[in-house]
């Protein structure tokens, strides 16, 4: 087996500087702190549409996503949220995987970082929020199906920082040859 090494690292280098699509895939970041600026809506939709082209198993696209953009609701729960101006709420059949909707949420992370834009995938909030009574209201505003949970919820909105990236643990990939 081979692992990773540093010519490989710069091998990524340079095909950053050819091709777009890998370097906002690399220099995406979770951003966790946010201009006081809401997301235009045409660029939701371009999120949502980017998200719901993920593939997804037999095409089931065992999701159901919401855009919150009602500025009321938002100011209510914004603290749970890094102060983003909006927020994706992914749900998912309470009796499937994951797997689906984690795909569908890369879609909207990578499609926002090429339009300037920043998310964070926030597990801590949808824990609490599908713990904590207080929060029914925010879910009741959601309309999920019965069969459905919320699953993650990504935090978006232009960022204010500029986080450096955390570092990746290259010893995880071998080649098999
Ligand atoms: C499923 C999932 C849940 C996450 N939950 C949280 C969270 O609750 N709070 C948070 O600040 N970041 C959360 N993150 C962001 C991770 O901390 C972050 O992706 C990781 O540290 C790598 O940093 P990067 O995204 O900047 O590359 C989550 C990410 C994923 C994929």
């Amino acid at each position: 087996m081979m692992a990773i090494n540093s010519s490989d690292a710069q091998t990524i280098n340079s095909a950053m500087e050819q091709n777009p699509v890998l370097k906002t895939i690399m220099e995406r970041r979770s951003i966790r702190k946010y201009m006081d600026k809401p997301v235009e809506h045409e660029k939701l939709e371009i999120l949502a549409m980017a998200g719901i082209n993920a593939p997804s198993s037999h095409n089931g696209q065992q999701w159901q996503v919401r855009v919150i953009e009602d500025k009321k609701l938002m100011a209510e729960y914004k603290s749970m949220f890094y102060d983003a101006p909006n927020v994706i709420c992914i749900c998912t059949p309470k009796e499937n995987s994951e797997y689906n909707a984690g795909l569908l949420s890369e879609n909207i992370m990578i499609a926002a970082q090429s339009m300037g834009l920043g998310t964070v995938c926030l597990a801590a909030s949808v824990r609490l929020i599908n713990s904590d009574a207080q929060y029914k209201s925010f879910l009741d505003r959601l309309e999920i199906s019965e069969d459905y949970k919320l699953s993650y919820v990504i935090a978006v909105g232009y960022p204010a920082e500029q986080p450096q990236a955390k570092p990746r643990d290259v010893s995880k990939v071998k080649f098999i040859k």
